[in-house]
């Protein structure tokens, strides 16, 4: 018993103790003339859709819910964040070449299309994110005439 108490004891410690290690949560600007749904002028439709179930983790406009100010999961939280936004970032569309942007829509709509995205995990705690078949549909067929008209 007296082991079980001091076990519990340091792991509440521990617990308590990495809630001090910092975690940048500090979005960087964002340039207006780069971001996705700014140069895109998208219909406001789909604007919601994407700010709603993409932005994040794929922008500099990520807003943190509660739990990403609980360690260990806070760490969580902010590497896909990070990971997300390494991958793909709306809020430097801007700067992307040709390629890239290419490359990115099509994996969009891949991603969407077989529910990869939004992460399965993050629509749990977002309702907006938990896309039906219908809005998948939508924001797919967007992506999709901007592939064709090569409009990106
Ligand atoms: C909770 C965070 C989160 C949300 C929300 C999210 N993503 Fe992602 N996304 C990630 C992470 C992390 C990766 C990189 C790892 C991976 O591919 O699973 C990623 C990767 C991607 C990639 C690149 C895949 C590749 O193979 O390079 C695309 C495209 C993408 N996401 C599109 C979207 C779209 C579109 C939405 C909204 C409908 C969305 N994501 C919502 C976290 C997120």
């Amino acid at each position: 018993m007296k082991t079980v108490k001091k076990v519990l004891f340091w792991t509440l410690v521990a617990f308590a103790l990495i809630q001090f290690i910092p975690i940048d949560r500090v979005n960087k600007p964002v340039d207006k003339a780069a971001n996705f749904v700014e140069v895109k002028k998208t219909p406001e439709k789909i604007r919601d859709l994407i700010k709603g179930a993409c932005y994040d983790c794929h922008s500099n406009e990520t807003v943190y819910p509660k739990y990403a100010y609980l360690a260990p999961i806070s760490w969580s939280v902010k590497s896909h964040v990070n990971e997300g936004r390494e991958h793909l970032n709306f809020s430097i569309w801007g700067t992307y070449n040709q390629e890239l942007k290419e490359n990115m829509l099509s994996k969009a709509i891949q991603t969407v299309q077989n529910k990869t995205m939004p992460m399965p995990g993050y629509i749990v705690y977002h309702k907006e994110a938990n896309l039906s078949d219908a809005e998948r549909t939508l924001m797919v067929q967007y992506f999709e005439e901007m592939l064709k008209s090569k409009s990106y």
